[in-house]
C-alpha cells in the first residue's frame, strides 16, 4: 500500500455549473471519493481576481473570453482535502474539452461545448501543489490559506 499524502487543492464550480444547478452534484462527486471540503464560498469574481488566477494564460486567445465567462456568475470556490487529491480531482474533472472527456468524469457526463471561444467545462481544479497553494491564496487569502 502507497502512503497517505494529504493535500489541498483549490475547485471551483464555474458560472456555467452554478447556473444549471451542478453545484451539488460537483461537491457530492468530492465528498463521495473521500475528499474533505475544508473551505466553500460562493461569489462573483471580479477581473483582478481572474486575473490573478488565470497569470499563466495571460495572452492567450482564449484568455479574455475565459475572464469575461468567469466574471459572468455566481463560482463555488473550495479548498478541499484529501489523500492525493490534486491529481484525484484532476482525474474525477476529466480532460478540459468537455466532448473529449472521458464518461464517468465531471466534465465528460456534465460538461458541454457551448460554440466558439471559451470551454464551459463545469470546474477547476490546481494542477500542482504550487498551484493549489498559489490558488488558495488567490480566493481565500488571509482566511486561513
Ligand atoms: P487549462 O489550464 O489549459 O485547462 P484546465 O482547466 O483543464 O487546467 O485552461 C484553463 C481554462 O481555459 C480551461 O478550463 C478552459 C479554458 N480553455 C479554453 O477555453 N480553450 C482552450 O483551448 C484551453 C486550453 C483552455
Ligand atoms: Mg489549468
Amino acid at each position: 500500500m502507497t502512503e497517505t499524502t494529504t493535500e489541498r487543492t483549490l475547485v471551483l464550480v464555474k458560472p456555467d455549473g452554478f447556473e444549471r444547478g451542478l453545484t451539488g452534484e460537483v461537491l457530492r462527486r468530492i465528498e463521495a471519493k473521500g475528499y474533505t471540503l475544508a473551505q466553500l464560498q460562493i461569489l462573483t469574481p471580479d477581473r483582478e481576481r481572474l486575473a490573478q488566477h488565470y497569470a499563466e494564460h495571460e495572452g492567450k486567445p482564449f484568455y479574455e473570453p475565459l475572464l469575461e465567462f468567469m466574471s459572468s456568475g455566481s463560482v463555488t470556490a473550495a479548498v478541499v482535502e484529501g489523500d492525493r487529491c490534486i491529481e484525484g480531482f484532476r482525474s474525477l474533472a476529466g480532460a478540459t474539452d468537455p466532448t473529449k472527456a472521458a464518461p464517468g468524469t465531471i466534465r465528460g457526463d456534465l460538461g458541454r461545448d457551448w460554440g466558439p471561444g471559451v470551454q464551459k467545462n463545469i470546474v477547476h481544479g490546481s494542477d500542482s501543489a504550487e498551484s493549489a497553494e498559489r490558488e488558495i491564496g488567490i480566493w481565500f487569502g488571509g482566511q486561513g490559506a
